[in-house]
């Protein structure tokens, strides 16, 4: 257990490279995976790079090249494949089904580790308890934060028994303090008890429906509570307005005609009726 999401994916890519011996690192364009050392140079954004990052030794592929990853798997020195199974920060893009599927494979016969991102996607968000349980994979490692404590800063990663644990080779102060520990597991309480997740999935259905009304809307992305609609400009100006005349707080992302819609899990029906008033009222 660590305390933010970048942490965790630093710890992530380190038990991959520890277990593999290796240590390139396959990520995803758009990918976020956070702001140090290998986390940010695993994230596509040379803006959030200082030229220390640059030591890491990471590739970025597009989604669903499957010939690409095969390429690169294929030169033996991958330590892991990291990726999110809906792009946070990145947009809110999904691979498909059929490249995750590749992708599981690959890394298997490669002996490379794949690392499920679900700092942001994971906890319920998506409608599954992880995003990338809508297929059928196993990752090596999962890596968590954010909803974990919902608002309490406390991260982690799942490392998968094929990964054999062996003291002292990740470590931090903070991690699995007892505060942190009381938050997340309060966290899961509320989470089965309010059925949370089946909540986000009936939400995330009834807001695609409402948003399939919007004229301006160019397309709609992502699942459960972790959402996106995409317009055919520019977006800074409406989410200026859907705050201070609307108090409606809506996420940007890499993609600058993308408003990112990321509600708390227990958001009601009126709620995202109150956002697509508004957005007819900015649209007028
Ligand atoms: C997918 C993903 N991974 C990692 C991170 C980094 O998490 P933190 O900001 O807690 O370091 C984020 C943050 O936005 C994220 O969206």
């Amino acid at each position: 257990m660590c305390s933010s999401g970048a942490e965790a994916n630093e710890n992530a890519l380190k038990l991959a490279s520890f277990h593999t011996g290796k240590s390139r690192v396959i990520a995803f364009e758009n990918a976020f995976h956070g702001r140090t050392s290998a986390a940010v140079a695993a994230t596509d954004n040379i803006n959030i790079q200082a030229p220390l990052n640059n030591q890491q030794q990471v590739d970025f592929i597009p989604f669903n090249d499957v010939d690409a990853l095969e390429k690169e798997l294929a030169k033996g020195d991958v330590c892991a494949v990291i990726f999110e199974a809906i792009q946070g920060v990145g947009g809110l893009d999904e691979p498909s089904a059929a490249f995750v599927a590749q992708m599981e494979t690959l890394c298997e016969t490669h002996q490379t580790c794949l690392i499920a991102d679900e700092v942001q996607s994971g906890f319920g968000r998506s409608g599954d308890f992880f995003a990338f349980q809508k297929y059928n994979i196993n990752p090596h490692v999962i890596s968590i934060a954010k909803g974990m404590g919902n608002g309490f800063p406390v991260g982690g990663i799942l490392v998968n028994p094929v990964i054999k644990a062996k003291y002292g080779l990740l470590g931090t102060t903070f991690g699995g303090n007892h505060l942190a520990c009381s938050a997340s597991l309060a966290v899961l309480q509320v989470l089965e008890k309010e059925k949370l997740y089946h909540h986000a999935k009936a939400m995330g259905e009834y807001f695609v429906e409402r948003a399939k009304e919007l004229p301006f809307v160019k397309t709609i992305k992502g699942r459960g509570l972790m959402l996106g609609l995409e317009f055919e400009k520019e977006v800074g100006a409406l989410r200026k307005e859907l705050i201070f005349k609307h108090r409606i707080f809506t996420g940007g992302s890499s993609n600058k005609n993308l408003i990112r819609i990321l509600p708390p899990l227990n958001v009601k029906q009126k709620h995202l009726d109150q956002l697509f008033t508004a957005l007819n009222a900015c649209h007028q």
